[in-house]
């Protein structure tokens, strides 16, 4: 079984996603700049393996550490929690991940061997829920699939995106189809990062899925020709309110969506959930490199001294979700505070 991210004995193992479809390749990390790095060029992406690889970042630090005092490793850890907050700003997992171990140790009362060992734990505890979690939410929710449903998913949020086997919102389309249901996906290609074309569909094949790839213009003649029955897409981060922040290309989906009334699901952990923000528009959204627009691999495909804009996500309002849908259950995007209560 193949596992996009794992910790072994002082070295952070992950799949490289950049390779993908062409080869299936690993990069080794044994320092947090080292995962700091691969976080920031796209080795590994998707909110929740975010998570897990800046929890595991972390575990290097304690992991290699080689002080003696416990405000020195304290120190240590600060430092890298700061570095990692620095790689990639939208995707809540990340932050709560790593805001997650540092209050924990920090809190303790303990030798440094013990807070180097509760570190490495703690990373791990994130990585093992995450997977059940996953779990979780496929085996809930695949309900929400017919037999011979057709889903329009967009971006990848499937095993890849996340530490465990099934991933979110593609996790729910591996469900039904264990279950025997006849599940046809519509995979848009996501440029400019082609999460879509080269991870969805290689994931998909690989289950057995039947899935077809359109390029991100080809969605309204789908949405118009009635080819799709719903909408199962991931998020980045919720807002107390509902809005969702998911990758680029999510508004205009909705959009497309509600004027065709079809139904549109964000799937995610409610880790992704950040009830700080009262609304989406203050999620921070992260703007790439522009070189991800004006070249198609090695091929300049824009002519040089163009402007290009490259907003890595955006925001699609509540008002557009039909329900969202989580480990704690499926709820209506004005009531995701109902999730967290007692
Ligand atoms: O830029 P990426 O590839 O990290 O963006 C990923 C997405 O937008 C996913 O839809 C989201 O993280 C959910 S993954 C379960």
């Amino acid at each position: 079984m193949l596992q996009t991210i794992r910790w072994n004995k002082g070295r952070v193992i992950l799949i490289d996603q950049t390779q993908l479809p062409q080869k299936l390749k690993y990069v080794k990390c044994t320092t947090c700049e080292d995962v700091a790095k691969c976080i920031e060029n796209m080795n590994i992406r998707g909110a929740p393996a975010l998570g897990v690889a800046a929890a595991y970042g972390l575990a290097l630090v304690a992991y290699h550490s080689k002080t003696t005092s416990k405000k020195e490793l304290m120190h240590e850890l600060e430092n890298n929690a700061s570095r990692l907050r620095f790689t990639r700003p939208t995707a809540e997992n990340l932050f709560r991940a790593i805001n997650r171990i540092i209050s924990r140790v920090g809190l303790e009362d303990l030798s440094v061997k013990e807070t180097k060992d509760l570190a490495i734990r703690e990373a791990l505890r994130i990585a093992e829920e995450d997977k059940q979690i996953n779990r979780a939410i496929g085996k809930n929710e695949a309900k929400l699939l017919k037999d011979g449903s057709v889903v329009l998913t967009h971006c990848n949020t499937g095993f890849l995106a996340t530490s465990g086997v099934y991933g979110t919102a593609l996790g729910v389309v591996k469900v039904a189809h264990e279950q025997g249901k006849r599940i046809r996906v519509i995979a848009t290609e996501t440029r400019p990062l082609l999460q879509g074309a080269r991870l969805t569909a290689w994931e998909l094949k690989r289950e057995g899925i039947p899935v077809t790839v359109i390029t991100d213009s080809m969605t309204g003649y789908c949405f118009s020709k009635k080819l799709v029955d719903l909408v199962m897409v991931g998020a980045d981060r919720i807002a107390a309110n509902g809005d969702v922040v998911n990758k680029i290309g999510t508004y205009s989906i909705a959009v497309l969506a509600r004027a065709h009334r079809v139904p549109f699901y964000v799937v995610a952990p409610t880790s992704t959930i950040d009830l700080k923000m009262r609304s989406g528009r203050q999620i921070p959204i992260e703007q790439r490199s522009a070189r991800e627009v004006t070249f198609i691999g090695r091929k300049r495909v824009v002519p040089r001294g163009v402007d290009v804009l490259n907003p890595a996500f955006d925001l699609t309002p509540a008002g557009l979700v039909t329900a969202i849908v989580t480990e704690r259950g499926v709820v209506k995007p004005g009531k995701v505070k109902s999730l967290f209560r007692p």
